[in-house]
């Protein structure tokens, strides 16, 4: 599916009359369906006061990383760095979380809110160095959206 198309539906989506979660759990959804090369979507947000995130609305198989201190993996970093990830290939990161052997490359994408990193957009793929200048822009504009969403 184009990112225009998923644009208008994620937009749809962020005005019904849904809990945040709910929505969340629709993008993440949506995206996976949509976008041959994400096989695993989901948000991670600052646990409350805690240097660590917490899984929040995913898609794809569970996993067993529903926490991840601040600094681990390609997430942890991301809640530090505030910038963008993009990982073509997770074998070549020596700070890496594995979730499943099927991963070759990922992108996590900070959120914002009110300027805070608050939290990330993760993407996982079975499919090697598959994210372009594209994804990362249009990812952005997913975080953007939630972030309305979100208090
Ligand atoms: N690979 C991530 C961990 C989260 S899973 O991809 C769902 C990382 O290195 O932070």
């Amino acid at each position: 599916m184009l990112f225009s198309t998923l644009k208008t539906e994620i937009s749809e989506i962020i005005l019904q009359t849904k809990s945040a979660d709910q929505k969340m759990q629709a993008i993440c959804n949506i995206l996976r369906d949509g976008i041959s090369y994400y096989d695993w979507v989901g948000f991670y947000f600052k646990n409350g006061n805690k240097q660590e995130l917490k899984l929040g609305p995913y898609a794809g198989d569970q996993t067993d990383h529903t926490i991840i201190p601040f600094g681990k993996g390609i997430c942890g970093q991301v809640a530090v760095s505030n910038k963008n990830f993009v990982v073509p290939d997770v074998k070549a990161q020596d700070n890496y979380i594995a979730c499943s052997i099927h991963v070759k490359s990922e992108i996590v994408i900070p959120l914002f809110k009110d300027g805070e990193n608050i939290g990330q957009i993760d993407i996982d793929s079975h499919t090697p160095d598959p994210f372009t200048k594209a994804d990362e822009s249009f990812l952005e504009w997913v975080n953007q959206e939630v972030a309305k969403i979100i208090s």
